[in-house]
Formats: C-alpha cells, sequence, structure tokens
C-alpha cells in the first residue's frame, strides 16, 4: 500500500480507538513538517542533534573503515551525514549514498545538494517506510554502512523496534555495518525541555500532523484548537507528545471515511521518543542478532552512537 492509503487506514484505526487515540509520528513530516523539525535541531534546548554531530565529527573515520557506501534511513536533511561522506570520500571509497525517507521532499533536496557537493557519487534515494519497505533498497555489492541517526529508532514502540531491528539486520552481509544514533536517559528537566521549548516550534511541528491530514485527507481539524503536551513517562522511559482539544470538536475526515467527536481535554498521542540505557540497547541488538561493536557518547553522556555488526553464527558442537 502506498504511503497515502497507509495514512487513510492508520487515521481510522488510531482515531476510533476507545482508550488513547493515537497518530503515528511518521506522518509529522512534510516539507513543512521537515523544515519545523530542522529548525528544532537548532535550538538551544534541543541538545541530542547538537551532540550526536559532536560524536560523528570526532569519531567518523573509524566508524565508516573499509565501507564504500552510505544507506541511511530516516534521512530527514542529512545535516550530519556530511561527516561520515567527508570521511568515506577521504578513504578513498565513496560509491553510492542511499537517503531512505516517508518524505519525498527531503529526498529531492538532499539528492540536489549531495549531488553538487561530491561530483560523480552516485546517490539513489528511496522515498518510503522503513518499518514496511526496506525491501526498496537497491542491492550492493560494496561494503556499505546502514545507518539510523537522530534518535528516530526511540519513535518506534517497543513492539515496532524487534521487528525493525530484525529486518536492518537481514539488510547486512558479511562485514556491513549498522550505525544507531540514540538519545539516553537523563535528568527529566532537560528532557523536558527538549520538547517544550520557549519559541514554540516543537508545538508547531506537533501541530503539523493535523495539517497534514487536513491537506491529505479533507480533514477539518483547527490546529489552533489544540495544545501541545509533552512530559517523560519514567515507566515507559519516554517523551511522549500529544495533541490536546481545547473544548469539545467534532471533525469530519472524509479521505478516512470517519467523523470524530473529542471531549474537552482529550488527548491524541502524536509521538513516543524514547530514552534507552546502554544495557537496554544492547540487549535490543542482541535480540534482533545485532552485536554491538563500538559504543561513542559526547563528553556529558547524553546521546549515543553504536557501531554494530552481524552477531557470529553459534557454533554447536556435539
Ligand atoms: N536523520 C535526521 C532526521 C531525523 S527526523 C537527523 O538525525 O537529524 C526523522 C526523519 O525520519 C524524518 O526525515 C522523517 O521523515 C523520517 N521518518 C520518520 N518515520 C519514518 C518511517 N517510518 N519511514 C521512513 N522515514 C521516516
Ligand atoms: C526525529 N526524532 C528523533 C525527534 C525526537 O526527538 O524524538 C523528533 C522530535 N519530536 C519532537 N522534537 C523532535
Amino acid at each position: 500500500m502506498n504511503i497515502a492509503g497507509a495514512l487513510a487506514v492508520d487515521v481510522r484505526e488510531g482515531l476510533t480507538r476507545n482508550d488513547l487515540k493515537e497518530l503515528s509520528p511518521k506522518y509529522l513530516y512534510d516539507a513543512r513538517g521537515s523544515d519545523l523539525f530542522d529548525q528544532i535541531t537548532g535550538l538551544p534546548e534541543y541538545y541530542p542533534t547538537r551532540c550526536e554531530r559532536a560524536i560523528l565529527n570526532r569519531h567518523a573515520p573509524e566508524i565508516v573503515t573499509g565501507m564504500a557506501e552510505l544507506v541511511e534511513l530516516g534521512s530527514g536533511m542529512a545535516s550530519k551525514t556530511r561527516a561520515l561522506l567527508y570521511a568515506m570520500a577521504g578513504n578513498g571509497v565513496l560509491r553510492r549514498y542511499v537517503p531512505f525517507d516517508v518524505d519525498p521532499w527531503v529526498i529531492e533536496r538532499t539528492a540536489e545538494e549531495l549531488t553538487e557537493l561530491y561530483p560523480g557519487l552516485e546517490v539513489e534515494g528511496v522515498v518510503g517506510d522503513f518499518t514496511a519497505d526496506l525491501s526498496d533498497i537497491p542491492a550492493s555489492g560494496s561494503p556499505r554502512l546502514v545507518a539510523l541517526l537522530g534518535g528516530t529508532i526511540g519513535n518506534l514502540g517497543p513492539g515496532e523496534r524487534a521487528p525493525f531491528l530484525t529486518s536492518v539486520r537481514e539488510l547486512l552481509a558479511g562485514d556491513d555495518r549498522f550505525l544507531l544514533g540514540t538519545d539516553l536517559v537523563k535528568d527529566v528537566a532537560v528532557l523536558e525541555a527538549a520538547y517544550n521549548d520557549s519559541a514554540g516550534l516543537t508545538a508547531e511541528f506537533n501541530r503539523n500532523m493535523l495539517r497534514v491530514l487536513n491537506r491529505e485527507l479533507g480533514a477539518d481539524f483547527d490546529p489552533d484548537a489544540f495544545d501541545h503536551v509533552a512530559f517523560f513517562d519514567r515507566d515507559q522511559s519516554w517523551i511522549e507528545m500529544r495533541l490536546r482539544a481545547r473544548g469539545e470538536q467534532s471533525v469530519s475526515i472524509p479521505g478516512a471515511d470517519l467523523e470524530i467527536e473529542l471531549a474537552d481535554g482529550e488527548d491524541i498521542r502524536t509521538e513516543v521518543s524514547t530514552k534507552f540505557t546502554l544495557e537496554a540497547l544492547a540487549r535490543e541488538l542482541a535480540g534482533a542478532g545485532l552485536e554491538l561493536k563500538q559504543f561513542f557518547t559526547d563528553p556529558e553522556g547524553l546521546f549515543g552512537v553504536s557501531l554494530c555488526g552481524l552477531r557470529a553464527a553459534g557454533c554447536n558442537l556435539h
């Protein structure tokens, strides 16, 4: 099913729940949502991008050793990716970059920018959902690095992460590597400030989901009638982002063949953003047959970057 078809199905399922209503965070990203996220990455409160960029700038040469191709899942504006591509070009083995994202706008933009920056670099963008469409990634004969940066894996729930990591493992062969950026557990005030910025950009990013539904499904949400809510749930170890109805609302969503009533103060969950410990991360990776080979962090231990390979097959001696 294409992304537009999936949207209608997901919206019907998520907004007809009797308990907490929910929409997938992948629908936050159209051209406006990607641009808002890009602005968020420059906010003083939003530490993950700064920390991950510093880690990649410092360790890119050792991370890319032996790699000739970079496949980046959820590539977005690919701003930190440049450190990896630069290090690969420095090693003289940069053959292909495959940005993979649900938002076609960012794929077009990065393909244009990076082809200009690295003449001769083959850029083969793929538009798709990384939880469903990894088989659309072109085959490769070269050693490749598959990356998922930014902490985006934390936007999947635990039940989605296990099959996702297994499908990433199935993409790897031989000495291929998987590079995974994860946000780490820390002081709650620091976490909550990152999702409640004083400029109100995260609130606008959150409300953008309703604008996407209005445009794609002909819905009549009034985005300004929803409050942005973001808080840390210690039990789940995630930041939860919600939209809270200000006053009772009747919404029509013709593209999903749906009419809904929202009570005053009723929430729609729009994102979870999981924060990991190294132990929890290593356990999840091992569960998917991935071996954590190196773990890099920033001096304050706010963000982690894991370099993983295939776990050596066990030897069954009888
Ligand atoms: N990697 C960049 C961007 C992170 S924002 C960074 O680290 O700054 C998350 C990106 O993942 C967005 O570009 C969004 O469009 C994309 N994305 C979110 N869910 C996705 C999904 N299910 N499949 C493919 N891309 C997805
Ligand atoms: C893309 N993802 C890792 C971001 C995060 O921090 O979970 C999305 C985001 N949501 C609110 N601010 C940023």
